[in-house]
Order: C-alpha cells, then sequence, then structure tokens
C-alpha cells in the first residue's frame, strides 16, 4: 500500500490503477480519494475497483460520484480490458479538454495584453491631442496678444492671481491646473475684434464699446467646441469674465453664483491687474490704491461687481499678490524679443510664492 502511495505521489505519469476494495489495513474507496487529494493542478488519476458482491453498495455509491468505475470479482479479463480502455479515454478527453483550456486561457491573456496595450497607445494620443488643441489656442492667444494693449505678462500674471484665490478657497490640485493654464486664455475672443477699435488710442464711443464687448462671445465661441477640461473652464471664462456679481455686467448680466466661480475669480484678478498696468488712456496705481479701488470703489469699478467671499479673501492674499505683480513685469516693446515666455507657466510663477 504505502509503495503504491509513492508511486503514485512522485511519478505524475502514473494516472490509472486497478485496485482491489479490500486492501490490507485500508479501504480501496478511502485509498482513492486521497491520490485524487494528490497534484489538484494535474489531471485526477482514475480506478477500476474490484468488489466482491458483500461491498457492491460502496462500489455503486463509489461510481454515483463519478469517482472510480467498478468490476465484480471474480474479474473476467476481457471486462476488465474494457474498463481500463474506457479509462484511457476518459483520461485522454481530459488531457484534452485541459490543453484547450489552457489554450484560451493563453489566447485571453494576449488579447488582454493587446487591449492594454492599445489602451495606453489610444491614452497618449488623445493626451498629445489635447494638447495640440491647447497649444493651437495658447499660439492664437499670443496672436490676439500681440494686437491688444494688454500684454504676455498681464495674461500670465491672471493665471498666477486666479490660481492663489482658488487655491485660497481650497481648491485641490487639479482645479488649480485647469485655473491656472484657463485664465490666460480669458480674452483670446480680442483676436475677432478689429485693430481699429483694439488699437484705438482714444475712447472707443458707444458704438464700438457695443462691438469691443463681444470678445466675450468670440472667446466663448473659440474655447468652447473642445470637451477639454482646460478649454471647457476657458469658455466660462471667456463667457463670463467681465460679468458682475450685482447683474451689472455683460454680456448676459448674469449676477451671483449664476457667473461661474472661475470667471469670478478671473474677473477680480482681471481688474486688479488692469488697474495695476499704464494703458494709454490711463495711469498705473501702485497695489496699495488698485486694491482700495476693488473693496472700496471709484465710481467705475465697486465692490458690489465682485462675489463678497473672494473680496474677503483677497484681502488676505494682498501681499502675495503684490509679489506676483512685481515678479512678472512688462518689459517695453522694443527691447522684447520673446514677449511671452510667461504666458504658459503662470504656475511655476505661484508655486514660488506659495512655498514661501
Ligand atoms: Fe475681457
Ligand atoms: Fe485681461
Amino acid at each position: 500500500m504505502s509503495q503504491a502511495i509513492d508511486i503514485i505521489s512522485n511519478d505524475p505519469l502514473v494516472k490509472l490503477g486497478v485496485i482491489d476494495i479490500n486492501l490490507p489495513g485500508r479501504n480501496g474507496l478511502d485509498f482513492v480519494k486521497f491520490c485524487q487529494t494528490l497534484n489538484p493542478q494535474d489531471l485526477m488519476a482514475e480506478f477500476v475497483i474490484l468488489t466482491g458482491h458483500g461491498e457492491l453498495d460502496d462500489a455503486v455509491e463509489a461510481m454515483r460520484n463519478g469517482i472510480v468505475d467498478f468490476l465484480l470479482k471474480p474479474v473476467d479479463p476481457d471486462e476488465l480490458i474494457t474498463s481500463v480502455h474506457k479509462l484511457q479515454n476518459r483520461l485522454i478527453q481530459q488531457q484534452t479538454d485541459k490543453s484547450k483550456r489552457q489554450d484560451s486561457h493563453i489566447k485571453v491573456a494576449r488579447l488582454n495584453q493587446q487591449v492594454a496595450d492599445k489602451n495606453r497607445i489610444l491614452t497618449s494620443m488623445e493626451e498629445r491631442l489635447e494638447q495640440f488643441h491647447i497649444d493651437s489656442l495658447t499660439s492664437l492667444n499670443l496672436a490676439a496678444d500681440y494686437k491688444d494693449p494688454e500684454t504676455g505678462e498681464h495674461v500670465a500674471r491672471i493665471g498666477a492671481y486666479s490660481e492663489l484665490i482658488a487655491n485660497g478657497l481650497g481648491c485641490d490640485s487639479k482645479q488649480l491646473a485647469l485655473i491656472s493654464r484657463a485664465a490666460p486664455l480669458h480674452d483670446i475672443g480680442k483676436i475677432g475684434i478689429a485693430d481699429s477699435i483694439l488699437l484705438k488710442p482714444g475712447k472707443l464711443d458707444p458704438a464700438e464699446a457695443e462691438i469691443m464687448k463681444t470678445h466675450s462671445q468670440i472667446g466663448y465661441k473659440i474655447t468652447q467646441r473642445s470637451t477639454n477640461p482646460i478649454l471647457q473652464c476657458a469658455s466660462n471664462i471667456a463667457l463670463s469674465h467681465h460679468e458682475r456679481w450685482d447683474g451689472s455686467g455683460y454680456p448676459y448680466g448674469f449676477s451671483g453664483t449664476s457667473i461661474p466661480l472661475e470667471a469670478r475669480i478671473t474677473a477680480i484678478a482681471d481688474v486688479y491687474d488692469a488697474l495695476r498696468s499704464a494703458r494709454p488712456y490711463k495711469e498705473a496705481f501702485d497695489h496699495d490704491m488698485a486694491m482700495k479701488i476693488i473693496l472700496e470703489g471709484d465710481g467705475r469699478t465697486e465692490p458690489r461687481h465682485f462675489d463678497p467671499s473672494l473680496l474677503a479673501l483677497v484681502k488676505t492674499l494682498d501681499n502675495t499678490i503684490a509679489k506676483i505683480f512685481e515678479a512678472c513685469q512688462e518689459k517695453p516693446v522694443d527691447e522684447s524679443v520673446s514677449r511671452h515666455p510667461e504666458l504658459d507657466n503662470s504656475k511655476p510663477l505661484l508655486k514660488s510664492f506659495l512655498h514661501k
């Protein structure tokens, strides 16, 4: 018995046995069950059990469980050969089924690998396409900027202020990345405004002022067709950065929280920076005066134009806002061979302050 266990345990090729139900010191069925627990990954061994009339019930029960074939003693040699052949065929069939299963597992694994590879390629293509889209609009922004008295430094600072305010609101890093890249595109619609209006040195007449206002909707149309989150954010900002909290802005006179948060943030940043900058039609104010006008009003800009919670926040960010302006100054046009290096780089500009 121990010799049989030894053989069947150690030789994986032994898969078929003929065994008497009455073994010395052990029941043949128990021996079969024991053998079937060996090498669970491999094919189970098959057995022909030889029984006498007295053990017939045990043998029938074993057959019901699909464990073995059995023969009554005394054994007819022809029946034994037939029975062994039957089990051999069963083993061959099991081996074939197992090979097929292994093949299909390998095929499924290969297919999964191919799908994963294709997904990786697709993701990287989508990322490149998105980047291409953003780069195209950044270039368009540069083109608009060359026409506009507002400079590349202005739009870079708008990105940095907006990110600073959003950070103060507790926005997560993903939202900060969005607004810092989207806010610089706020005036992209100016590309669609005629030079005679955009570059007019004096005050615009009412009709010209109305045309100038359309830059919000033009900017929206340029950016809104993309599903890219940065451009979706940019389209909200482009459309609504001249809306006012009290409803007195344009193009739709939206008020309060019906103005998207990113546009409310950009609006404060834009007004602050415009106040700090000299233009053909106005002088530049220092930081304290610009903050005073935003917080207290001067007849044209009024605190009611802005989200009160953002005004309160801006007060606490006072110093950093001033530092952003000082760090990113406009250069005289004739010296600026590279006029807009900061345009797509507002994040590092703000980061240097946040980590101080
Ligand atoms: Fe604007
Ligand atoms: Fe602006």
